[in-house]
């Protein structure tokens, strides 16, 4: 073996923040995204939503963060208008690409301020944005303003308290989680939706909640497999300690032991009428 620490990860790396929007690799942001939604959980919370906002041909529905742009091309094919809000240009150029002639449009914004009319929007949903938001209840406040009385609102996000991960040495694994946590802008998300609805004047009309379960592949590609590499970054672990870690996950994996599970929330909400 060599002196370099071997970091063994066969993943790719990227970041969802705006601030990052314009200088991150759409190309690998569209594989995490890509690899989001090949899980069941994901796919589970995506159709409650459609369920729970049920936009009819009269309806302008809204996708705010839309990424890749599949849930807008999932309204486009139930209301007269489908719009993704999505500040990465590169992300909206693959979501143009992907939606072909499907009717879903893409425009550039930013959930703080969107680019919509007060009560102008029927339906709208948000998914896994919220985390990467500095202030979510400003964000969800806006979203009541651009729903018209009686709209309906799904969201959709992880809390990351709820991670289990198995195995790791217990300190080393606290030091890195409580970087990740420090790292991300809000990542007790899911907890934190159905009061902000609430909080926004909204009536919540539905709540769920999916676990997805990292498969054995995990261990050297998904969001675990990263985790030591950017606490290692903070200096909050050797690298010594950085290899123990990835070598720990490889072999329970090989082994078949691997577990890294991750508890998604959703929640829906709709606008009173106007008195
Ligand atoms: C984890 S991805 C989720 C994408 C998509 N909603 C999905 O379910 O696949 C987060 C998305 O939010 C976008 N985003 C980040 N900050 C945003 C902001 N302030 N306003 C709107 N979108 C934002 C990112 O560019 C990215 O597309």
């Amino acid at each position: 073996m060599s002196d370099e620490p071997d970091l063994l990860y066969d993943g790719q790396q990227g970041s969802f923040k705006l601030a990052d929007a314009d200088a991150q690799d759409a190309g690998r942001l569209a594989f995490i995204l890509d690899q989001m939604a090949a899980r069941p959980a994901v796919q589970t919370l995506k159709t409650w939503a459609l369920e729970q906002l049920a936009p009819g041909p009269a309806d302008t529905a809204v996708d705010v963060g839309s990424g890749t742009g599949e849930d807008v091309v999932a309204l486009a094919k139930l209301a007269g208008r489908a719009v993704g809000v999505e500040p990465s240009p590169g992300l909206r150029a693959e979501a143009v690409r992907r939606a072909g002639a499907s009717g879903a449009e893409f425009v550039d914004g930013d959930a703080a301020a969107l680019p919509f009319e007060d009560e102008s929007v029927d339906v709208l949903r948000c998914e896994r944005v919220l985390q990467h938001v500095a202030d979510p209840a400003a964000v969800v406040k806006e979203m009541a303003r651009v729903l018209r009385p009686g709209g309906r609102i799904a969201l959709i996000d992880t809390d990351w308290a709820t991670a289990i991960i198995h195995p790791a040495d217990p300190g080393v694994l606290h030091r890195m989680v409580d970087y990740f946590l420090g790292q991300s802008a809000n990542p007790y998300s899911g907890r934190r939706l159905r009061g902000m609805l609430a909080g926004a004047g909204l009536e919540i009309s539905g709540e769920t909640a999916a676990t997805w379960i990292e498969s054995q592949e995990g261990a050297r590609q998904g969001y675990v497999a990263m985790m030591h590499l950017n606490a290692l970054q903070g200096g909050v672990i050797t690298p010594a300690e950085a290899e123990a870690f990835a070598r720990g996950l490889h072999d329970a994996a090989d082994q078949g032991a691997f577990h890294m599970s991750l508890t998604m929330y959703a929640v829906s909400a709709v606008k009173g009428p106007a008195v």
